[in-house]
């Protein structure tokens, strides 16, 4: 066996290297002169069937096909017909697979093994969302590498993330998958994402090809529904929703996804403007663009392309390289090439750009690298990966409101009570993209705190949900029954402090789950309050995938922690933060709306005509039930520490380089970490530039009573902006500059460019 495959490696090598010898690149050693040799070799059929990615056969991320396609898929991949698989996992499922198309094919070209690895393969972080509440680039870049080591444990060689859509939209359920609001910090976000799992060398069996993804506009779905139309003006898309992706690009991301929706009448899956013009000409990307889920046959629902053919062509022409599971592709495009209506040039630059992420993979030196089962087993849930999450998921946790110091919690606090059907699940807290770990291996809370040798009582007070849910399933929440509620009333009121842990289930938050109502689900806001009837000493835990609209618990409840969904370590960063062994430094990177009726709300608006309020003066831009202003804004999180803001120096004398410092002093007895930001507001300017933008930030420690002097640098790229035309000019003129602790309050400067 071991002699057939060591002659097989041999075969292989000899055929690249005749592949290698027949091109008229004459340099055959170099990547794109081994994919060009390899394309001369290829039919028209095997050029497209690189373009096909298929679902595995027994594993949907999707609406599964109708009917068993198994038969015909493995049909399609002997004749060198798959390109790409999805949802195929495990070291000796991928094997099986790898080695009908190695073995199996004509040209015996390597299959891509992709997978939705948001968030950790089995051993889960926490959601995006709450790793970028961290603002620690570093420790997020671990993250994805740790989630990389395991994926491609198990067979995986690409991973589709990350999301990098910028959104202001809570009511939108894929806000937990983005790092929120803000462009500069979502590509800084994407970046160590990428750099995570990519790594240094991408041919090194422990690193996966990145996606950044939706490709564009996907998170301004309309009213925050899912898949629904983006119409959005030219100064959003260029400033706001494309720049992540062009620092994806730049950090030398492998893929971009394309989206489900249509942006300003044209599906993205079919925008030549988008996919052609800026990404591939004008950003010069040279790795591919995937399709979404069946988004090319999509096209014809839009009322865009005619029947799947249509479709087809479209997407082609448009520079969508890879067709996922619309089956397009592979039904139309050698007719559509046979008949003239579709330039071969456009096949082979697809091909072409597929091929080259394979060489870079290393797949044609050793396309089995990512199915070592041994590997598997040593690689999953691998101690350290446990670690790495645990300590993702202490920084994610954002303190929202700490009323006299309640928090932390005494080691030797008398009479707690746990109350919440949440504190207890060990399957929520793993989020909605876990679609590799098992079930029920989150850490709950209660665990976490017997772990942490905190003794307490527990109630559930009420059920969250009336079924277990399940990533296809919509989630069903009890609404109704409050049977639980004097047993917890009860212990509460026979308690001298009571931890109550609400919020959303994991499955709430993600694909297809947007809400209208973005308050406590179902009895827990009434469970809440009767708690509070008998006992105000609460530190209400939330876990939610989404910005909420807690007004009611703001203004009522003493403590406040935002623990999301944490993944497997949740009860065990939850324990150390509420004990005082871990400070908190999280801060929001979305802005907590007051009522859903402000959404969509986000720090960097634009001022209106009508800003301001004179009283008695109705005709101002507000609501007349509401304010203005967010419950919690961007980049808000308190710690145990205390830090204050003074001496914000502006030194403008070189206009490429202007320094902007502020001493930063921890005026407290914890040593505790701050991220201190930057914000700038170009006062005038040819097209009007939002109230404030975020230019910088840094994440650092402070002993006790320790100070330091926290410097930033502006330059061009920080002061320009794009024009309405995609161009990005840097216009003279008079600055505001702000440093602080969050979007709302810093020291205030100014100057001139
Ligand atoms: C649809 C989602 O929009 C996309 O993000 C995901 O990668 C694919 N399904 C594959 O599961």
């Amino acid at each position: 066996m071991k002699i057939k495959t060591l002659y097989l490696v041999w075969a292989f090598i000899v055929l690249i290297i005749s592949h290698g010898c027949k091109t008229k690149d004459n340099n055959t050693n170099s990547i794109e002169g081994k994919v060009e040799a390899l394309l001369s070799e290829m039919t028209i059929e095997e050029k497209i069937g690189q373009m096909n990615q298929y679902n595995g056969f027994w594993d949907v991320t999707g609406p599964a096909p109708s009917g068993g396609d198994a038969k015909m898929k493995y049909e399609h991949i002997k004749k060198g017909w798959v390109g790409s698989m999805l949802n195929v996992r495990g070291a000796k499922q991928v094997r099986e697979i790898q080695k009908l198309a190695v073995e199996g094919s004509r040209l015996g070209i390597p299959i891509l093994f992709g997978l939705d690895v948001i968030h950790g393969y089995k051993t889960i972080a926490p959601i995006p969302l709450a790793e970028a509440a961290s603002w620690d680039l570093k420790a997020i870049k671990k993250s994805a590498r740790t989630a990389a080591i395991e994926a491609s444990a198990i067979g995986i060689n690409w991973t589709f993330a990350p999301m990098v859509d910028v959104s202001r939209d809570a009511r939108w359920g894929r806000v937990m998958e983005g790092s929120g609001e803000d462009p500069y910090l979502g590509a800084k976000i994407g970046i160590a994402r990428i750099k995570g799992f990519q790594g240094k060398d991408l041919s090194a069996p422990n690193t996966i090809a990145a996606c950044a993804k939706h490709f564009a506009g996907y998170g301004f779905a309309e009213a925050g529904r899912d898949y629904n139309t983006v119409d959005i003006g030219t100064s959003t898309l260029y400033n706001i929703i494309l720049p992540p992706f062009k620092a994806a690009v730049e950090n030398n991301v492998k893929t971009i996804m394309n989206s489900f929706n249509i942006l300003n009448g044209i599906p993205s899956t079919g925008n030549a403007s988008l996919m052609r013009d800026i990404l591939k000409d004008e950003w010069g990307f040279k790795g591919f663009v995937i399709s979404d889920w069946a988004s090319i046959a999509e096209m014809t629902q839009h009322g865009f392309s005619k029947d799947l053919k249509d479709a087809a062509e479209v997407a082609v022409k448009a520079g969508c390289d890879m067709d996922m599971e619309s089956y397009g592709y592979i039904k139309y495009l050698a007719e559509l090439v046979k008949a003239g209506k579709v330039d071969e040039k456009l096949i082979d630059d697809a091909a072409r750009r597929i091929l080259r992420v394979k060489f870079e993979l290393g797949l044609f030196d050793d396309p089995y690298k990512y199915c070592n089962e041994e590997r598997e087993k040593e690689l999953i849930y691998h101690k350290d990966h446990m670690e790495a999450a645990l300590d993702m998921a202490r920084k994610s946790i954002v303190l929202l409101k700490n009323e006299k110091q309640l928090l932390p919690l005494k080691k030797n606090q008398k009479k707690i009570a746990v109350i919440g059907a949440l504190a207890a699940d060990k399957n929520s807290p793993l989020g909605s993209w876990r679609i590799g770990s098992d079930d029920n291996t989150a850490v709950s809370v209660i665990e976490g705190l017997k772990n942490h040798k905190v003794s307490f009582s527990y109630a559930k007070g009420a059920n969250l949900v009336i079924e277990q849910p399940t990533f296809t399933t919509v989630v069903k929440i009890n609404k109704t029954d409050k049977s639980g509620f004097p047993e917890a009333v009860k212990l509460a009121q026979s308690s001298e402090v009571v931890i109550m842990v609400l919020g959303e289930h994991g499955f709430q938050t993600g694909e297809g789950r947007s809400r209208t109502d973005l308050g406590l689900p179902g009895v827990q806001q009434e469970l809440l309050e009767a708690v509070y009837k008998v006992n105000r000493n609460i530190v209400l835990v939330l876990m939610n995938g989404r910005p909420l609209t807690i007004t009611w618990a703001d203004e009522h409840i003493p403590a406040i922690v935002e623990a999301w969904q944490l993944g497997t370590q949740t009860g065990n960063a939850v324990a150390q933060v509420l004990f005082g062994d871990y400070n908190p430094s999280g801060k929001l990177t979305m802005s907590f709306p007051r009522s859903v009726g402000q959404v969509p709300i986000y720090y960097n608006h634009y001022s209106t005509g009508r800003g301001n309020n004179v009283e008695g003066n109705v005709f101002w831009s507000h609501y007349i039930d509401e304010s203005n202003s967010p419950l919690y804004p961007f980049g808000y999180g308190l710690s145990y520490s205390k830090f204050d803001y003074s001496n914000l120096t502006i030194d403008d004398t070189d206009k490429n380089k202007i320094k902007v410092s502020v001493t930063v002093t921890n005026s407290s007895k914890t040593a505790g970490e701050e991220v201190t930001q930057l914000y700038i507001h170009d006062r005038t300017a040819s097209v009007a530039r939002p109230v404030k933008e975020l230019k910088g930030f840094k994440k650092y420690r402070l002993a006790p009573d320790e100070s330091k002097t926290i410097t930033f640098e502006l330059g061009p790229k920080e002061l320009g902006f794009y024009n309405n035309n995609g161009k990005f000019i840097v216009e003279k003129g008079d600055f505001d500059v702000m440093v602080g602790s969050n979007s709302q309050s810093g020291l205030k400067g100014e100057f001139t460019l």
